[in-house]
């Protein structure tokens, strides 16, 4: 079984544990950070379940999210998680997903966790294709994908019943070769 641990210039991404629960149910709870995500607002006891249901979830199995928190090195705190899921048939595709607290949003935290990931993925993991689906009101996820050089293959209208209405999405993917090319 493999810890992921990704180190950044300020973050840590590692395993998500219950020491973290205070931090992750802040921003969990927060209508404003699941708007645009498949789950919803979370009790102090879901929060707790879904730590808890997550340690027993390792990088590498085919076809399962797995979260990791993303620590401040500095000052220790959890300021948001990120979950990777290899391809339920070919582990050679992942799909990611970042979350970052209100509090700490637009301080290029989401592009230094990507890029990490990012990394990770390609040079160390040798994945193939990273594939990211976003809402497609979600600007701040859009405009993220876009800055770290991911292409735009799909736009979904009204493909999902979600939080009470039709939702439409875009689907984003970046393959090794264009990682490769990004570096030179
Ligand atoms: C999407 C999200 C992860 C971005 O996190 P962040 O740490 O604020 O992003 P960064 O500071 O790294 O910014 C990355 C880029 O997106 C842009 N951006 C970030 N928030 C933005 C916003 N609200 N509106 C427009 N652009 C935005 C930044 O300007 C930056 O662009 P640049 O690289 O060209 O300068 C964050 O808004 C979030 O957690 N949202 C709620 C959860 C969510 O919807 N996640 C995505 C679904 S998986």
């Amino acid at each position: 079984m493999e810890t992921l641990n990704i180190q950044t210039t300020r973050l840590n991404i590692r395993q998500l544990k219950l020491s973290d629960l205070t931090d992750f149910h802040i921003y969990r709870s927060n209508p404003e950070v699941t708007k645009y995500q498949g789950f919803d607002v979370m009790t102090i006891e879901q929060a707790e379940q879904f730590i808890n249901d997550n340690a027993t979830k390792h990088f590498g199995n085919a076809g399962e999210w797995v979260q990791y928190g993303i620590e401040n090195m500095e000052t220790k705190q959890l300021i948001g998680d990120c979950a990777i899921k290899l391809d339920q048939y070919d582990t050679r595709i992942a799909e990611i997903g970042i979350t970052i607290s209100n509090f700490e949003q637009k301080k290029g935290f989401a592009k230094e966790v990507l890029l990490g990931i990012l990394s990770f993925l390609f040079d160390k993991k040798e994945i193939h294709r990273v594939v990211e689906i976003v809402d497609a009101e979600n600007i701040a996820s859009v405009n993220l994908l876009k800055s770290t050089g991911f292409k735009q293959e799909g736009h979904f209208i009204e493909n999902t019943f979600f939080k009470g209405k039709w939702g439409s999405e875009f689907q984003y993917a970046m393959l090794k070769r264009e990682w490769d090319d990004r570096k030179q």
